[in-house]
Formats: C-alpha cells, sequence, structure tokens
C-alpha cells in the first residue's frame, strides 16, 4: 500500500469516527488529524471521550463506524479499525501508554524496558530454546536490545535506578518509564492518555523535557491527552478539543485557548457564568453576538456538570437534526445556539422548536 506525499504529511487520519455503548455515544462523528513530527494534544473535560478515542486507535476497541488510518514514514498506511489489535504495535508501530500506570512493578526499571523488547528479541531465537542459547543473531538482538534499554533510561533521567523495581520509583518517575517502555518499541506514533496526571510541578516539567526530546531528536509523532493545560500550551503544536465526543475546536494551542466554546466548555464555568467568561476573553465577534441578546429558546440552563451525562441522540450535526440543550448540556452547544441566535429574524424564531436549535456545522471557529 502506497500513500501519497500530502497524506503522508499526516500521520494519523481519523474520519468520521464514532463509538457508541448501548445508547451512550461516547464518540459522534470525530474527524482529526495529527501531523508527522508534531505534538497534538486531545483535551475535553473528563467523560468527553478521548480514552475512547485512544482505545479505537490502538485495537483496544472497534468504533462503531469511521476510518483511522496509520501512514507510515515509508509510505505504507493502515486502517487501524481493521487490523488486528496485536498487529497495531508491531506492523502500524503504535505504541501507548495508559491513564492508570502499568508497569510490572515487581520487575527492575531495565526487566521493564527488556520486555518491552520481547517481540523483537523472540523473533531472533527463531522461537526456539536453541535459538535462545545457540543463535548469534539472538546475542546481537539481545544486546542491541540493553543498549536501547539504557539509551532510554538516560533519557528518562532513570538510569541511577536501573536495577530497583519498578514499584518503588516515585510516580513521576514512574511515568517517565512508561514512556520510555513504550519507546523502546520503536513506535511512529506514541499514544499518551494522560502522563502529567498527579505530577508535581517538577516532575511536570521532566515530563516536558522527556517529550521534547522525544520529538526533537526521534522521529516518533505523540498524540497527547492532557488535561494540565500547562503543559499543553508548552509542548503541542496542534490542539483537538472534544466535548461529550464531539469536537468543538481544532487549531493552534493560541487559538483553541481563546476558543469561547472552549473555554465554556473546558473550564466548565457555571451556565449563567458563560457570557461574562466570553466577554472576559475579548472576542469582539462573540461579544457582538451576545449583544443580540440571549435567545430564549436556548438560554442556559442553571446547572454544571464536567461529566458525560447521558449523551444520547439529542446532540448531533447532520444536515436537519435537532439538538436539545438541556440543563446541564454541552457549554459548547449553548455558545452555539447563542450564534445561531443572532442571525436570525424575528419570524424565524417563531417557528422554532421550544427545546431545538439546527445545529450549525462545527469548526467554524477556529
Ligand atoms: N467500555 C465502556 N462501556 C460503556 N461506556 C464507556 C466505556 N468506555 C467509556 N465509556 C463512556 O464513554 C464516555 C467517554 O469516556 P472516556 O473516553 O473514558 O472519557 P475521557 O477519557 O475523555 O474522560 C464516558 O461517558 C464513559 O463512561
Ligand atoms: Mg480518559
Amino acid at each position: 500500500m502506497s500513500a501519497s506525499p500530502s497524506t503522508n504529511d499526516f500521520i494519523l487520519q481519523v474520519e468520521h469516527l464514532s463509538m457508541k455503548f448501548g445508547g451512550l455515544i461516547a464518540i459522534g462523528d470525530l474527524s482529526f488529524q495529527a501531523r508527522r513530527g508534531e505534538i497534538t494534544a486531545l483535551i475535553g473535560p473528563n467523560g468527553a471521550g478521548k480514552t475512547t478515542v485512544f482505545n479505537c486507535i490502538t485495537g483496544f476497541y472497534k468504533p462503531s463506524e469511521g476510518m483511522i488510518t496509520l501512514n507510515r514514514i515509508d509510505g505504507s498506511s493502515y486502517l487501524l479499525e481493521r487490523l488486528p489489535n496485536h498487529e497495531i504495535p508491531a506492523r502500524a508501530k503504535v505504541a501507548r501508554t495508559f491513564q492508570n500506570i502499568r508497569l510490572f512493578s515487581g520487575m527492575t526499571l531495565l526487566e521493564n524496558l527488556l520486555v518491552a523488547q520481547h517481540n523483537k528479541l523472540m523473533k531472533a531465537s527463531g522461537y526456539t530454546m536453541l535459538g535462545l542459547f545457540g543463535f548469534s543473531s539472538y546475542r546481537k538482538a539481545s544486546a542491541e536490545s540493553i543498549d536501547l534499554a539504557k539509551h532510554w533510561l538516560e533519557k528518562a533521567n532513570l538510569v541511577d535506578r536501573a536495577d530497583d523495581p519498578a514499584g518503588d520509583l516515585p510516580y513521576g518517575a514512574q511515568r517517565r518509564l512508561e514512556i520510555a517502555r513504550a519507546m523502546c518499541t520503536g513506535p511512529e506514533l506514541l499514544c499518551l492518555d494522560e502522563p502529567a496526571a498527579g505530577l508535581n510541578p517538577k516532575e511536570s516539567a521532566a515530563l516536558n523535557a522527556l517529550l521534547m526530546d522525544i520529538k526533537n531528536n526521534t522521529g516518533t509523532s505523540i498524540l497527547l491527552i492532557e488535561h494540565d493545560m500547562s503543559v499543553v500550551m508548552q509542548i503541542s503544536d496542534h490542539v483537538v478539543v472534544l466535548e461529550y465526543g464531539r469536537k468543538i475546536s481544532d487549531g493552534s494551542p493560541q487559538s483553541v485557548r481563546t476558543d469561547p466554546r472552549v473555554i465554556a466548555a473546558y473550564l466548565g464555568v457555571d451556565d449563567e457564568e458563560v457570557e461574562t467568561v466570553l466577554i472576559e476573553v475579548g472576542d469582539e465577534d462573540v461579544i457582538e453576538q451576545l449583544d443580540t441578546g440571549p435567545d430564549a429558546a436556548h438560554g442556559p440552563g442553571t446547572s454544571s456538570s464536567f461529566l458525560a451525562g447521558p449523551v444520547t441522540d439529542t446532540i448531533g450535526h447532520s444536515e436537519g437534526e435537532r439538538v436539545t440543550v438541556s440543563k446541564g448540556a454541552s457549554k459548547a452547544e449553548q455558545v452555539d445556539a447563542k450564534a445561531n441566535a443572532a442571525p436570525r429574524k424575528p419570524a424565524e424564531r417563531a417557528t422554532a422548536k421550544p427545546t431545538g436549535s439546527t445545529p450549525k456545522p462545527r469548526g467554524g471557529r477556529k
């Protein structure tokens, strides 16, 4: 399979991805691209669907709909939703870390990094006991694996602890060890699920340094789920924002930071405060829209929740589909509803359903 030069600029292309769990739409019609050699951040409130996106990319879930294309540097392309799980790291060269640390805590740091290279070593052994002891290819692969493990222990600033059990490390060091372990598999795409969660500022700085080192000195592209906005703003090249499984913003860190829908959704301000925050952002378009006055049919509710509620079929994008902006529902939907209200003529308003509106396409604001 070959890819054209233009698609090869993007290591990952997610197109119309949906993942449903019964009546819950964890991801709805999500499309985005991650450029090769960059750090792409996926952010959004708890329950927005970020980990579910990772689970679809890495084969833990088979998506309900959509396509996930991984374009390798050699020009080959893989449709990840069609690859068997075990082939995603081996053939597509995608590695991941988990939201909850998953190390072999009783094994030493070095052993953790050698286990990650198990496939390579087994291949070199010819999958035989004799091979383990006799083949020079195995001895060579074994020496290379140890060198690679040492290299990543140094990069992660953990070489002094190489022979300690992984479980004895402080939390931030365990996070770096997980990344080192993933890097020992030689990934082209590294997916990190909230690597800065629970880190103190010093540990967070060490993590940033490691990620920037990977970006600058290996060919590996990074897809990063992160809550810590200081990490996102400092190291990301591109940010995609999810709310209730939908993309609400996509662009540079600076453009996303000042997007009113992101502020409303991600910071999760109370509904009453949405207007205040928008004004504080100082976006003239938004202020102008607000000046037209609130639309009674789409006014904000009274509650505010960051957890995904029952995101049922009431939120959608397709032409003519109705959206219910209920209490505690999408903050970004409320911002959109206000924006939609502005250009409407009085006669059109009168015909609008009391609790619904036709959503405008997303992504207009970058
Ligand atoms: N295996 C599953 N079965 C049912 N619901 C799930 C499953 N995985 C995730 N969800 C739901 O999908 C939504 C998104 O979850 P998740 O992707 O973990 O969000 P995030 O990582 O953004 O916090 C949540 O409402 C969550 O409860
Ligand atoms: Mg998550």
